[in-house]
């Protein structure tokens, strides 16, 4: 039992916060939320006693407001602990890691130093977009791979088929070549191309040499926002008349009607981790950061 522990259960991972709390035994401090007419968040927590305290709260959409929250629980724990970790498995602002067209603001950079300035003394996030993102900070910051979690799902799932691990861009080679090798199956990756402007996303291969007649595929992904990749990416395999398509991400983003329009291109289904709630998340997190937060105790790595 970790008795030294409280974990924080932020508005939006509840249910997470809930299930580290479980895994570690630890006593897990629920929060106090309002929402003003006007959209400001009012937190409230109890006095935090014990030694270590980990807030867990991913910042998905709605972004600014979860980011807020994340930042005056962090603020409002440091002033009773010494060492207070922040747990943001979906990391906002992670794309915005660098000035794509001139004059844009690298806000990962401004999303680091506000971290920091409330009193985090360590981050733990899940896959971020790109591991440029936490050179911004000056504190310990860990990213650990759901790439594990998520192929041991598809393994139980596809005993009968195995299928065809599809990245739908180059960026995504190393996550899907690893979860390939999990599943001793085989990979390929699309190359990719988004209007920076627009966002608009263009596949561009030409053609492929892989054999994916009456095959499953599984389009894997670190994030799955807009759709746009998947969609995309859908349309381009079925001319190679694949079986089912299946999409796989770690944060499930689900903007709009994106879930629809997946569908509505071809997708069996969409399977995530719990990073962000929702119908699918069935990969649970809470084990593989259970495990960072023993660690960093245990060990103080
Ligand atoms: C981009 O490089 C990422 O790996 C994802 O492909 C991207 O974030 C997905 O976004 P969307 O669903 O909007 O295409």
């Amino acid at each position: 039992m970790y008795k030294d522990v409280s974990i924080i259960a932020g508005p939006s991972s509840v249910d997470l916060a809930n299930g580290i709390s479980k895994h570690l035994d630890a006593e897990l401090v629920p929060v106090d939320l309002r929402i003003f007419a006007d959209g400001e968040s009012k937190i409230k927590v109890r006095k935090v006693e014990k030694d270590h305290c980990v807030i867990v709260q991913s910042t998905y959409p709605p972004t600014d407001r979860h980011l807020l929250q994340a930042l005056m629980l962090i603020k409002r724990c440091s002033e009773d602990s010494e060492k207070v970790y922040a747990v943001m498995p979906y990391m906002a602002y992670s794309r915005q890691d660098r000035a794509f067209l001139k004059g844009e603001v690298v806000s990962m950079d401004l999303v680091a130093k506000l971290i920091e300035a409330v009193g985090t003394k360590r981050l733990i996030t899940v896959d971020i977009h790109s591991p440029a993102s936490l050179s911004y900070f000056t504190i310990n910051a860990q990213n650990i791979s759901a790439v594990g979690l998520l192929a041991r799902y598809a393994k139980v799932k596809f005993k009968t088929n195995v299928p065809i691990v599809v990245s739908p861009d180059k960026g995504g080679v190393q996550r899907a070549a690893e979860f390939a090798n999990e599943l001793g199956t085989d990979m390929i990756a699309l190359t990719k191309r988004r209007n920076k402007d627009t966002g608009q996303v263009i596949i561009e291969e030409k053609e492929l040499n892989c054999n994916m007649v009456d095959r499953n595929l599984v389009l894997l992904d670190d994030t799955v926002s807009t759709g746009g990749s998947i969609v995309e990416a859908c349309k381009f395999l079925r001319r190679y008349k694949p079986n089912k398509i299946y999409a796989m991400c770690t944060h499930a983003v689900l903007i709009g009607d994106t879930k629809r329009r997946i569908k509505a291109a071809g997708v069996e289904e969409i399977i995530s981790t719990n990073s962000i709630p929702g119908n699918s998340a069935k990969v649970d997190l809470a084990g593989l950061i259970s495990g960072r937060i023993k660690k960093i105790i245990d060990e103080n790595v």
